[in-house]
C-alpha cells in the first residue's frame, strides 16, 4: 500500500483517498508509529500529511532519517514537508508572513518533476505560518509563493518531493495531477487497484474466514449494512441470514421497502422482527435527547439478543454453528476510533445493532478498509438496487430522534406522514442527489395558532432540515428551490391535520448539528 503519515491534520483520510482515485491502495497510520513499523508494511510509497504544529514548536512531531534513506519514495505535504526539510538538513523559518487559503504559486527554474503539464502560474490552498527556506542539498526548488519561497521541491534519484500546498483539497487546481504525477512518474507505482479487484479480493477472504459456518447480519437498510450483506451472499450465498429490526421508529414504507429489496432484487433471506413495542414503551415519559438515545440504543441490544434466539430457531439446530455476525463497519471509523482522543462527546452516536460487547460472534467486516463512495461503487457492480446505493444518511434512531419531546405513537404517526410528504415531493423534484439528507422534524412541545377552513387551529410545527455535506462532519443548509417549499408547505398543512406551519432551518453545522437531537 502507500502509506499515509497522519500528522494530525483533518487532511490524512482526504490524502488517502486522492490516493486512492489514483487507483493505488491507501492506508493511514499515525505519526507515532516507529519507523521501522512502517517499513515493515511494505509500503510502495509514504505520504506525509499536514499537521497543526510548527516543527520548531516543543514536543512537535519529528522526522527520521531512516525512513528517507530506506529507498521507499515519500512525498510530503505542508507540515510533512517541512519536517521532510527539516530532517534533511534544508533550513524551515518562520518568516513572519502567513499564507491561508487560495494563493498564487510559480513554477521555477527548469525542474518541473511532477509539475509537469501543470501551468507555470496556479493557484493552491495553503495553510502555513513556516516556510521552508533552504531545500536541502540535492534537492530542485520546483515553485515558490510569496510566503513560501521553497513552496516545492523534489530528489528525483532519491524518489523523495513534496509541496508546501494542500494538493488533496479541490481548491488546489492541479493537486490530483500533481500527486499522480508523483506516485506514477517518480515513485514508479502503476494503478492497478479497481473495484472489481476489491469484490475479488473480499469474497476470498470472507470465504476462508467463514468455510461452512452460518453467517448472520443486521441490516439497518442503509448503504453500508446492505453492501456488506451483499459482499458476504456473494462469498458464501445462503449461509447468509439477514435479520431486520423494526423498532417503530421507521419512516413509512421502510420496512416493507427492505423486505422487498433485499429477499426479491437481492434474493438474500431476510427476517424481519417486530420490535416496536418495546422501543415505544422504552421511549414513554422521556424528553432529553440524551436519555432517548440511551433508552433506544439499550433496546437495541436487548432485541438483538432476542433476535438471535430467534435465529437459531428459524436456522434450526443448536445454533453452535452461527458463528459469524456481518458488520459494514467504514475505514473512517477504523481510523477515527483509533486516533480518536479527547474527542468531545456530542453526541451518543450508535448504529444500527449497538451490539453489546461480550458477543459471542467472530466479526466479519468486508468493508473495514474503504470509504463511503467506495462502497457505493461495490454496490453498484454488486447489482445492490440503486435506491439503497445512493440512499441518503438516516439515523440509528431514527424518528424517535426528530420527534422533539415525548415519542409517542401519535406523533410518531403525524412525523411519518409529514415525512413522506417532504420526500416524496424532494424526489419529484429530482434533488435526492444533491442533498445529503432532509431529516423532518416534528416539534411536539410547541404549538401555535392557525387558521384553516375559517377556524381558528392550534396545532404543531414541522421543521424541515435539508443539508448539503460531504461527510456529515459540517454541513451547509441546501438551498432548495422557494417552489418546492412551498409545494412541500403546502401539502404538509393541508394533509396532516396535527400541523399547522412548516419551518425552514437555515443553520450550517456548526453551530447546528444535522439533527435535531
Ligand atoms: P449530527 O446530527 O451529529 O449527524 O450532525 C451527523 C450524521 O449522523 C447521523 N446520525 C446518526 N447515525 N446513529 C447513526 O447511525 C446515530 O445515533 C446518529 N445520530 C446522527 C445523522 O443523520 C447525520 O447523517
Amino acid at each position: 500500500p502507500v502509506l499515509v503519515v497522519d500528522y494530525g491534520a483533518q487532511y490524512a483520510q482526504l490524502i488517502a483517498r486522492r490516493v486512492r482515485d489514483a487507483n493505488i491502495y491507501s492506508e493511514i497510520v499515525p505519526h507515532t508509529m516507529p519507523t521501522e513499523q512502517i517499513l515493515a508494511k511494505n509500503p510502495a510509497a509514504i505520504v506525509l500529511s499536514g499537521g497543526p504544529s510548527s516543527v520548531y514548536a516543543e514536543g512537535a512531531p519529528a522526522g527520521d532519517r531512516r525512513l528517507y534513506e530506506s529507498g521507499v519514495p515519500v512525498f510530503g505535504i505542508c507540515y510533512g514537508f517541512q519536517v521532510m526539510a527539516q530532517t534533511l538538513g534544508g533550513n524551515v523559518a518562520h518568516t513572519g508572513l502567513r499564507e491561508y487559503g487560495a494563493t498564487d504559486a510559480t513554477l521555477t527554474g527548469n525542474g518541473v518533476s511532477f509539475l509537469a503539464g501543470t501551468p507555470v502560474a496556479q493557484n493552491v490552498w495553503m495553510s502555513h505560518g513556516d516556510s521552508v527556506t533552504e531545500a536541502p542539498s540535492g534537492f530542485e526548488v520546483l515553485a515558490s509563493t510569496e510566503g513560501a519561497p521553497v513552496a516545492a521541491f523534489v530528489n528525483e534519484e532519491k524518489k523523495l518531493g513534496g509541496v508546501q500546498w494542500h494538493p488533496e483539497v479541490k481548491h488546489s487546481d492541479f493537486g490530483q495531477q500533481i500527486l499522480e504525477n508523483f506516485l506514477f512518474n517518480v515513485a514508479g507505482l502503476k494503478p492497478t487497484w479497481t473495484t472489481g479487484n476489491v469484490i475479488d479480493e473480499q469474497v476470498e477472504k470472507i470465504r476462508e474466514q467463514v468455510g461452512d459456518a452460518k453467517v448472520i447480519c443486521a441490516l439497518s437498510g442503509g448503504v453500508d449494512s446492505s453492501v456488506a450483506a451483499a459482499l458476504v451472499h456473494k462469498a458464501v450465498g445462503d449461509q447468509l441470514t439477514c435479520f431486520f429490526i423494526d423498532h417503530g421508529l421507521l419512516r413509512d414504507g421502510e420496512r416493507e421497502q427492505v423486505e422487498q429489496d433485499y429477499a426479491e432484487t437481492m434474493g438474500i433471506k431476510v427476517v424481519t422482527i417486530d420490535e416496536s413495542d418495546r422501543f415505544v414503551s422504552a421511549l414513554e415519559g422521556l424528553t432529553d435527547p440524551e436519555d432517548k438515545r440511551k433508552a433506544i440504543g439499550r433496546e437495541f441490544i436487548r432485541s438483538f439478543e432476542d433476535a438471535q434466539r430467534k435465529l437459531v430457531a428459524e436456522l434450526g439446530g443448536n445454533g453452535e454453528d452461527i458463528k459469524f455476525l456481518v458488520q459494514g463497519t467504514l475505514y473512517p471509523d477504523v481510523v477515527e476510533s483509533g486516533g480518536g482522543e479527547g474527542a468531545a462527546n456530542i453526541k451518543s452516536h450508535h448504529n444500527v445493532g449497538g451490539l453489546p460487547e461480550d458477543l459471542a460472534f467472530d466479526l466479519v467486516e468486508p468493508l473495514r478498509t474503504l470509504f463511503k463512495d467506495e462502497v457505493r461503487a461495490i454496490g453498484r457492480k454488486l447489482g445492490v438496487p440503486e435506491k439503497i446505493v445512493a440512499r441518503q444518511p438516516f439515523p440509528g434512531p431514527g424518528l424517535g430522534i426528530r420527534v422533539i419531546g415525548e415519542v409517542t405513537r401519535e406523533n410518531l404517526s403525524v412525523l411519518r406522514a409529514a415525512d413522506a410528504i417532504a420526500r416524496a415531493e424532494l424526489t419529484k423534484a429530482g434533488l435526492d442527489n444533491e442533498v445529503w439528507q432532509m431529516p423532518v422534524v416534528l416539534l411536539s412541545q410547541v404549538r401555535s395558532v392557525g387558521v384553516q377552513g375559517d377556524g381558528r387551529t392550534y396545532g404543531h410545527p414541522i421543521v424541515l432540515r435539508p443539508v448539503s455535506s460531504e461527510d456529515a462532519m459540517t454541513a451547509d443548509w441546501s438551498r432548495l428551490p422557494y417552489d418546492l417549499l412551498a409545494k412541500i408547505s403546502n401539502r404538509i398543512t393541508n394533509e396532516v391535520q396535527e400541523v399547522n406551519r412548516v419551518v425552514l432551518d437555515v443553520t450550517s453545522k456548526p453551530p447546528g448539528t444535522i439533527e435535531w437531537e
